[in-house]
């Protein structure tokens, strides 16, 4: 497999339409070229693999993409915008949503008010409205609170809404973390490493959840995982960094199957 071969993914062959566009994006930390010069296309309703070793820049990308770090050069365009320069929320308002690789979510408030504060950047009333609660404020209240609560109930979480997220195991606190971004009605879902502290009961359950999002939800989802079995399984292409670089990308077989991405992985099961 030739390392640039721009492979159209399986199920979104028959549009194609690209929905993100990494262009030799690259970042820089200190003398440390975290990600270098690299390039990728993500389809509409593809499901994505960024895969590489410890270290390689993957959660990097993500920081990239999502507007958290700011690139030291390349551009990323985003279903027709320029996102250089733009900020987290804004770049959430054109329609990407993260989940992150240590999870981020509010101890102290509920799953459901977790889940709210994802759909914020898509509300209207600020702190002033809703104090003052006036009527259409509390409409939009009431609407963040049913909207967030199908949310839990994709994720199979709505039952422990109430709870502290605080109390909960690590595995479900991802599943609420996901519930946040899904919040957002993103069109494109970036997670990292979500099956990591999972059980393998839990990573079936995944697995199957990501499929939905996709095929249900017409999400397109940005997959880091460490986890091959589930790349492999669920990815319809795979990009392979090490070092900040593309070494491949291709199908799951294709890559599985790369001279360089097994030296990358030396040892290691793919
Ligand atoms: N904010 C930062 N400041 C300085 N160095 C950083 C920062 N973020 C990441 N790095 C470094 O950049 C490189 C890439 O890190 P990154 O977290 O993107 O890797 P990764 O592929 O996500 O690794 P892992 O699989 O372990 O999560 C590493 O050498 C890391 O130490
Ligand atoms: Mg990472």
């Amino acid at each position: 497999m030739s390392v640039q071969a721009a492979v159209a993914p399986r199920t979104a062959q028959k549009s194609a339409q690209v929905v993100l566009e990494a262009r030799r994006i690259h970042k820089v930390f200190g003398g440390l070229v975290a990600v270098n010069n690299l390039s990728f296309t993500v389809y509409e309703g593809e499901i994505l693999a960024i895969i590489g070793p410890n270290g390689a820049g993957k959660t990097t990308v993500f920081n990239l993409l999502t507007g958290v770090l700011p690139l030291d050069g390349g551009e990323i365009i985003f279903r027709g915008h320029r996102l250089n320069g733009l900020p987290p929320h804004a770049i959430a308002r054109l329609g990407m949503a993260r989940t992150f690789q240590n999870v981020h979510l509010f101890d102290n408030m509920t799953v459901l008010e977790n889940v709210m504060v994802g759909r914020h950047p898509r509300s209207r009333y600020g702190f002033l409205e809703a104090a003052l609660r006036v009527p259409w404020a509390r409409r939009e209240e009431q609407e963040i609170r049913e909207h967030s609560t199908a949310c839990l109930e994709l994720v199979g979480m709505a039952d422990l809404a109430d709870e502290l997220a605080g109390n909960l195991p690590f595995g479900q606190q991802r599943l609420v973390e996901l519930a946040r971004a899904l919040a957002t009605e993103p069109a494109c879902l970036l997670l990292d490493e979500p099956a990591s502290g999972l059980s393998h009961q839990e990573v079936a359950a995944l697995d199957a959840l990501i499929r939905r999002l996709r095929d249900e939800q017409g999400i397109t989802i940005l997959l880091i995982e460490h986890d091959m079995h589930l790349v492999m399984g669920i990815a319809d292409r795979v990009v392979v960094i090490n070092y900040g670089e593309k070494i491949a990308e291709g199908t799951p077989e294709e890559v599985q199957a790369d001279e360089r991405v097994i030296a990358a992985y030396l040892g290691e099961d793919l």
